[in-house]
């Protein structure tokens, strides 16, 4: 486990991913049920972007800093930026919330977190930052098998974000497996698996095998910063189960605008599409 999230934070996947997240979670507080989330690959709660790791990488630069810097950020996109913006009044860009302190920050009273983290040090950094918090428990234990322990939760409302670190060669076929076993237990959760884009082959066959799943309303949403080049690393995607019926458009406003504003070059674009779109319905893959 060599991967650490503080060289990356707040680039451009993880404004992709927590743009989209944002989207979500804000759609689960439209009722008053409670709702629970499950996040199986939690990395740290607050990212400080003047640590030394994250200044030599420097990626925040071209991922959240550019969208700080824009005025003309679709509605979409508010609830991210408004969170973002929390964790730094007074001081500029200095903080950047990873996916628990992002998700805390949706929570109301009656609401739950569930953060899974692998790597004992950030785990522990997770625990302390969380002690005390009644909403939020973490768990030091592999995540993959938190899909299978801590689902169903008993609130039957929720989401569950699955976002790996990328450094196992099966880690596509892990999350397609994990997203069979987690949706055979909770049928109902909204669900958000993250995928990067580096190798054509290896994304064409990950959403070929989340669309045999067959599970009904699966959509796969798609940024590439530039055209495809063999083992270079241009951009992400979501395999999303249950998505809100106002997710796609929302999405596609939040898209429209990364490619414009996170671009590399004029080959940069955005897809959204259904992969099993209904109950019933012949995955896409079958069609082909
Ligand atoms: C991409 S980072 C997570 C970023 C975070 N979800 C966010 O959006 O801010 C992946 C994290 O998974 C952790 N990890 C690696 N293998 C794991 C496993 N099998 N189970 C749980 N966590 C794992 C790594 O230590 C790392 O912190």
């Amino acid at each position: 486990m060599n991967y650490r999230h503080a060289f990356h934070a707040g680039n451009f996947a993880d404004v992709f991913k927590h743009a989209l997240l944002s989207v979500l979670l804000r759609h689960l507080k439209t009722k008053d049920k409670p709702f629970f989330v499950l996040d199986s690959h939690a990395g740290l709660g607050l990212y400080d972007l003047s640590d030394e790791r994250s200044l030599r990488t420097g990626e925040w630069r071209d991922g959240i800093a550019r969208l700080l810097a824009r005025s003309d950020a679709p509605d979409a996109l508010a609830p991210y930026l408004a969170a973002v913006r929390g964790f730094n009044e007074g001081e500029g860009l200095r903080w950047y919330p990873g996916s628990p302190r992002l998700i805390r920050n949706f929570l109301r009273g009656q609401d739950r977190l569930a953060a899974v983290e692998m790597h004992p040090e950030d785990a522990r950094l997770l625990s302390d930052e969380f002690a005390g918090d009644p909403a939020v428990r973490i768990h030091t234990m592999d995540g993959y098998n938190a899909l299978k322990s801590l689902l169903p939760p008993p609130e039957r409302r929720g989401l569950v974000l699955v976002d790996p670190p990328f450094e196992e060669a099966d880690e596509f076929a892990q999350l397609a497996r994990g997203l069979k076993e987690a949706h055979r237990r909770w049928a109902t959760g909204i669900y958000m698996l993250w995928y990067p884009i580096k190798n054509r082959d290896a994304v064409a066959a990950f959403r070929a095998e989340a669309a045999s799943l067959a599970i009904p309303r699966t959509m796969a949403a798609e940024l590439r910063l530039e055209a495809d080049t063999p083992n270079r690393l241009i951009g992400c995607g979501i395999i999303l189960v249950n998505p809100p019926w106002t997710f796609e458009a929302e999405a596609a406003a939040i898209l429209d605008f990364l490619v414009k504003v996170l671009g590399r070059s004029a080959g940069a674009s955005r897809r959204i599409e259904w992969l099993v779109p209904e109950e019933g319905a012949t995955p896409r893959a079958a069609r082909q």
